[in-house]
């Protein structure tokens, strides 16, 4: 017979071996999806960086001097997933939005993947990322998206009327960090998400207190972790909200 002793060594073994074979399938996706980027292989006077979507080529041109222009993981990630879940996950004819969309990349696979996209940032990363959104996506996509300013919290009900932007989906990686703009953020969210919308959000994980975030974006929104990948500190969630007694997943609607 088992004793307590014996069971509870069993127990610590089992979980041993499920974190060893989740940090194996943690390192084999992380690879998976950092295999995606590529450099240039002669340096020009234009800095980029490329991602490969499906058997295309991506190019991402930088400019390093503001936060919004480096090619950061979490997009990758989120590319990734929506890459490989498209059926589940389908965005053809899909009303998109992305916040914090920085240089492009996640707005570039969705329309891609033929969403309609509505492609936001501050103003002052707007003009790299409509150059990298009009030359990745012209002549390749079936909708030219919009890139337009969403300052997290100003005057989004007068751009963005509910009656007339419902968004299927909305889109953000690595929007989390320690900026002063995170209850902006959470209110951007909250203002957007109508019932059908679902939220797809890769989080880098860094330091907190920006990490409570995720705790109070659930007191708002049912969340549902997608990918877990320590390896990059990244998490993917989809999330929808939570309204009265509707518990009703959208993907289900
Ligand atoms: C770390 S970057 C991520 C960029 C892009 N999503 C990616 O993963 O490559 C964060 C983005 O959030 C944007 N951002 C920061 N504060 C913002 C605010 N108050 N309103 C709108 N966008 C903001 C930045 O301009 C930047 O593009």
């Amino acid at each position: 017979m088992e004793t307590g002793h014996q069971k509870a060594t069993g127990d610590s073994k089992a979980k041993q071996e499920d974190a060893k074979a989740g940090g194996a399938a943690d390192t084999e996706l992380a690879e998976a999806i950092m295999s995606r980027r590529f450099h240039p292989s002669v340096i020009g006077p234009e800095t980029w960086e490329g991602y490969v979507f499906s058997d295309l080529e991506i190019r991402i041109k930088e400019s390093t001097d503001l936060y919004g222009a480096i090619l950061w993981p979490s997009a990758m990630v989120l590319c990734h997933f929506l890459e490989t879940n498209r059926d589940a996950f389908s965005l053809a004819e899909k009303n998109v939005i992305e916040l914090g969309a920085g240089t492009g990349l996640v707005t570039i696979v969705s329309s891609m993947l033929g969403a309609k996209v509505t492609s936001t940032d501050l103003p002052d990363v707007l003009g790299n990322l409509q150059y990298n959104v009009t030359r990745n996506t012209k002549n390749r996509c079936k909708y030219i998206p919009l890139v337009t300013e969403l300052i997290w919290g100003q005057q989004v009900p007068q751009r963005f009327p509910r009656a007339t932007h419902r968004f299927d989906y909305i889109l953000a990686a690595d929007v989390v960090y320690g900026h002063p703009h995170l209850d902006e953020l959470m209110d951007t969210f909250d203002y957007l998400c109508q019932d059908h919308t679902q939220i797809l959000w890769a989080m880098r994980f860094r330091l907190d207190p920006e990490n409570s975030f995720v705790d109070r974006f659930r007191q708002r929104f049912h969340l549902e972790e997608l990918y877990d990948l320590p390896s990059l500190s990244i998490k993917l969630y989809r999330a929808w909200r939570r309204a009265g007694d509707r518990t009703a997943d959208p993907a289900e609607l």
